[in-house]
């Protein structure tokens, strides 16, 4: 079973792409939408929290973990990884993140070598993608910025509104006079925006989607790794957990994403 978490909602827009392109597995993804949300906190709580999520998936039986979260992957994946698959010696398992494949498609694309980045606050501040980005290669020039008012303007179902454009506009306006040739989505919320971001960007600017980036490099991860592959489940079921109130989230899940979600089971991780 491949298992996924995120502070909330977010992360079902990488679980989407992720479930059109590799159905076949079976999934069960937990939002902690308890804690909501992650981007504003502290390393060590975003750190505490991440341990309870991993632990609660792999007691549920996941061979493989997915942080879809950017703000847990900037902040606590690293440590997850020495945590447990050094030290707790789990070494049939893995825990990935949703930063790595981004960069290095970002890396490899882009012409210019100027590449914009936004996420929250956490993530933002962690400088997690700008040194990734420089250790594949140090001509890049990142420029980033954090969004923070837009995760609860999503959250609230307000990003269609012109206000939410407004404020996006303004966040962007510096990334813009950087003039990159890419821009990164380091947020789990904003492709809920892309088309404000590209039609803001400009149609040079390649806005680039997390999600579907993630799932192309996990099919790929999967296809190099015949014995982690064939550990996995595939039955093709999805179970879906959250801290707080199912109703809210099988509606967000099934209007913003068209997931079909029937059934969220409320469960405590910690
Ligand atoms: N999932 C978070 C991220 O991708 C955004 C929401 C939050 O702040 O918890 O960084």
């Amino acid at each position: 079973m491949i298992g996924l978490f995120d502070s909330g909602y977010g992360g079902l827009t990488v679980l989407k792409p992720i479930i059109d392109i590799l159905p076949e597995y079976d999934y069960v993804y937990v939002g902690d939408n308890a804690r909501t949300p992650y981007g504003t906190r502290s390393q060590e709580t975003v750190l505490h929290y991440s341990r309870q999520a991993v632990d609660y998936l792999f007691d549920q039986g996941c061979t493989m973990i997915i942080t879809a979260c950017n703000t847990v992957s900037a902040l606590a994946l690293r440590t997850l990884q020495q945590e447990y698959l050094r030290d707790k010696q789990v070494t049939d398992k893995k825990i990935l993140g949703v930063i790595r494949p981004v960069v290095e498609y970002a890396a490899k694309h882009t012409k210019t070598k100027r590449i914009g980045v936004v996420g929250t606050t956490g993530t933002i501040a962690s400088r997690a993608y700008e040194i990734e980005l420089q250790k594949i290669d140090s001509s890049i020039q990142p420029y980033s910025h954090p969004c923070p008012l837009l995760v609860p303007l999503i959250e609230e179902g307000w990003h269609h509104k012109p206000e939410a454009r407004m404020i996006l506009k303004k966040y962007l306006r510096p990334l813009k006079s950087a003039n990159p040739d890419m821009l990164i989505l380091g947020c789990t919320h904003y492709p809920l925006m892309y088309r404000d971001f590209k039609r803001y960007m400009g149609s040079r600017v390649h806005v680039l989607h997390t999600g579907n980036i993630v799932a192309e490099s996990l099919r790929d991860y999967l296809e190099r790794h015949p014995e982690i592959e064939k550990k996995l489940t595939r039955d093709g079921t999805r179970r879906y957990i959250t801290t707080d109130c199912p109703d809210a989230f099988k509606k967000f899940g099934n209007a913003e994403l068209s997931l079909s979600i029937d059934t969220v089971k409320t469960d405590a991780i910690w």
